[in-house]
């Protein structure tokens, strides 16, 4: 039996919510959207609402007419955490191409230093001479924890530039743009090999402080990239790693508590490159695309390939 769905009141809770609103309504007229923040959004709308586009839920939705929450982000920890999910609500989520931007931001970082390009920087300002040659990306091994969309498009392009890629997934499955995937339960394992430790994983309970000591005391000399989530990193690990020299800087765009507070250790941690949470930024097309090709799925009772298993996180 196809279970068809309609909806047609559209609250809208993001800080490009009128952006967002113009995109759906210059190619579904028959949407009613209602831009709202956290500050403005009253118990009314509520319920009136029948689907929420949103990064975060301002609402309890058990107590609203809500039965559809579109995520404007990949990752859609924001919106559980708070919440007990209630059975009934479809959640789906916009991915677009976060997963390009995410690599380039990766190889960015990883070229960076390999090429030595800050040491150098030091170097000129000091009109200091000192040859080194860079360390190429070719041959080394990228561990990428997280094999999904955003993973993938990071191991394609290491691939590209001749780096192993190791994939780590809940269950190792393989995947076409990854050398080898393995299980979650093998990262301790695997790690030492990695020159280069991305992760791009969903925060979910099973993944909250994966990256902890067991793990990164067995890394020798790595580069840590986080495009996920702060919460996958156990922040008093990383510090610790730093100063060991099993981890030889980071770049970190994401973090426990954004904006990272002034007073984080983080800020002054040696080889530790801080960025504000902008490697995967979401353009308005993308979300307003994602919410509208799902909708058409939802009114044609047909599977929708971006929804989200509120259980599993992902
Ligand atoms: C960004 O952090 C996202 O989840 O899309």
């Amino acid at each position: 039996m196809v279970n068809r769905a309609s909806f047609s009141k559209i609250l809208i809770s993001d800080t490009r919510g009128d952006e967002i609103a113009a995109y759906l309504s210059a190619r579904r007229p028959d949407l009613i959207c209602r831009v709202r923040t956290a500050d403005t959004l009253t118990a009314a709308d509520r319920v009136w609402a029948d689907a929420l586009i949103g990064f975060t839920v301002p609402v309890d939705l058990e107590s609203s007419s809500i039965r559809w929450v579109h995520s404007t982000g990949a990752g859609v920890d924001g919106l559980l955490r708070p919440h007990r999910w209630p059975a009934g609500v479809t959640l789906t989520r916009t991915t677009g191409e976060l997963g390009d931007r995410m690599a380039e931001y990766c190889l960015a970082h990883a070229l960076a230093l390999s090429q030595r390009i800050l040491v150098f920087q030091r170097d000129q300002t000091a009109r200091r001479w000192a040859p080194v040659e860079p360390a190429p990306l070719r041959g080394s091994t990228a561990v990428i924890v997280g094999a999904g969309s955003v993973g993938s498009a990071i191991a394609a392009r290491f691939g590209a530039l001749g780096c192993v890629t190791l994939g780590v997934s809940r269950h190792g499955r393989p995947r076409p743009s990854f050398d080898r995937v393995h299980a979650v339960e093998e990262l301790a394992e695997v790690i030492p090999a990695a020159r280069w430790i991305i992760l791009a994983a969903p925060l979910t309970p099973d993944t909250r402080g994966l990256l902890g000591t067991k793990v990164l005391s067995r890394c020798r000399a790595a580069f840590l990239i986080n495009v996920a989530r702060g919460g996958l990193l156990d922040t008093a690990a990383v510090l610790a790693a730093l100063e060991a020299g099993t981890l030889v800087g980071a770049a970190l765009d994401v973090f426990e508590e954004e904006p990272l507070p002034a007073d984080s250790p983080l800020w002054r941690a040696p080889g530790v490159l801080i960025t504000p949470h902008i490697a995967g930024v979401t353009h308005v097309a993308e979300a307003g695309a994602a919410f509208l090709e799902a909708l058409a799925q939802l009114e044609a009772g047909e599977p929708v390939p971006a929804a989200v298993d509120p259980a599993r996180g992902y």
